[in-house]
C-alpha cells in the first residue's frame, strides 16, 4: 500500500464540540445504509439527542446541484476533476451545516458517504491514491472527520443482488463494470487500515437487526467516552 506520512494522517481530527457527535456510513451500492442510517436516528431520538440527516455529495443547495451535475453526467470526468468537486461540496456542507449545527450541544449529525468515499472512489477506482485525496482535504474545515464511521461490508455478490432488485434507475457510478467494485472493495479496507480507530468495519451481510445491534453497541461506547 502506498506511503502515507504520519504528518499527513495526523492534520484529520474530529470537531471539538462538546456533547455533539459527528458519524458518517460508508458502503458500496447496496450495503444497506439508509435502513441502518434510520435506525440509528432514532435510537439517538429516543436518547435525546437532535439528530440531522446529510448526504454527500448535497446537503446544501450549492451541494445538490453538484450532486446533480457530478451523478447525471454523461461525460467521463477526470478524477481529479471529481475529487474537487466532492471536495467543493464537501467544504460548502462543513461551513454552511456541519460546523454551525454541531455547536448546537446534543446534537448528532449522520453523514451518508463522506471523506473515505473520495478516499475509495476517486483515490483507489479512480486511481488518484490516497496520498492526493488526503492532501486536497487537509486544510480546515476540510481536515473534520467523524467521530465513529460506520462501515457496512458487504461482498460484490449481495451488492449485485440487492441492485437488482432496486428499480430506480442506475447513476453514473453505479453503471460501472465489475472491476471498478472489486476497487472499491479493496480501497475500503486499505481507508480502514489509515484510520483503525475511526472505522467500525460490519458485517452488512448480516439482517437489518443484527447490523444494528453492532452498531449500537458502537455506539453506547462512543457515548460514554468523553470527546478526545
Ligand atoms: P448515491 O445515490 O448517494 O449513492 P449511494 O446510495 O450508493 O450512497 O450516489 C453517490 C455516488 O457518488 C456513489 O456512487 C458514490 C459516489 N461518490 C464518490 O465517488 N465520491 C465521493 O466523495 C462521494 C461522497 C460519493
Amino acid at each position: 500500500m502506498e506511503h502515507i506520512p504520519q504528518e499527513l494522517l495526523q492534520s484529520f481530527r474530529p470537531p471539538a464540540f462538546h456533547h455533539s457527535y459527528f458519524l458518517s456510513f460508508e458502503g458500496i451500492e447496496g450495503s444497506g445504509k439508509t435502513t441502518q442510517i434510520r435506525l440509528t436516528k432514532e435510537f439517538l431520538e429516543e436518547k435525546n439527542f437532535r439528530v440531522l440527516i446529510l448526504r454527500e455529495p448535497g446537503g446544501t443547495t450549492f451541494g445538490e446541484h453538484l450532486r446533480q451535475a457530478v451523478l447525471s453526467t454523461q461525460t467521463q470526468l477526470h478524477p481529479l476533476a471529481e475529487a474537487y468537486l466532492f471536495a467543493a461540496s464537501r467544504a460548502q456542507l462543513l461551513h454552511e451545516v456541519v460546523m454551525k449545527e454541531l455547536s448546537v450541544p446534543n446534537t448528532v449529525i449522520i453523514c451518508d458517504r463522506y471523506l473515505d468515499s473520495t478516499l475509495v472512489y476517486q483515490g483507489k477506482a479512480r486511481n488518484l491514491g490516497h496520498r492526493l485525496i488526503l492532501e486536497i482535504h487537509q486544510h480546515f474545515p476540510l481536515n473534520l472527520i467523524p467521530h465513529k464511521t460506520f462501515f457496512l461490508e458487504i461482498g460484490l455478490k449481495v451488492s449485485k443482488e440487492r441492485q437488482h432488485t432496486r428499480n430506480n434507475p442506475k447513476d453514473y457510478f453505479e453503471g460501472q463494470g465489475e472491476a471498478f467494485y472489486r476497487k472499491l472493495i479493496e480501497g475500503y479496507q486499505e481507508v480502514r487500515e489509515l484510520f483503525p480507530e475511526r472505522i467500525c468495519s460490519i458485517d452488512g451481510e448480516l439482517v437489518p437487526d443484527e447490523v444494528f445491534a453492532k452498531i449500537q453497541q458502537q455506539l453506547m461506547v462512543l457515548l460514554k467516552t468523553p470527546h478526545p
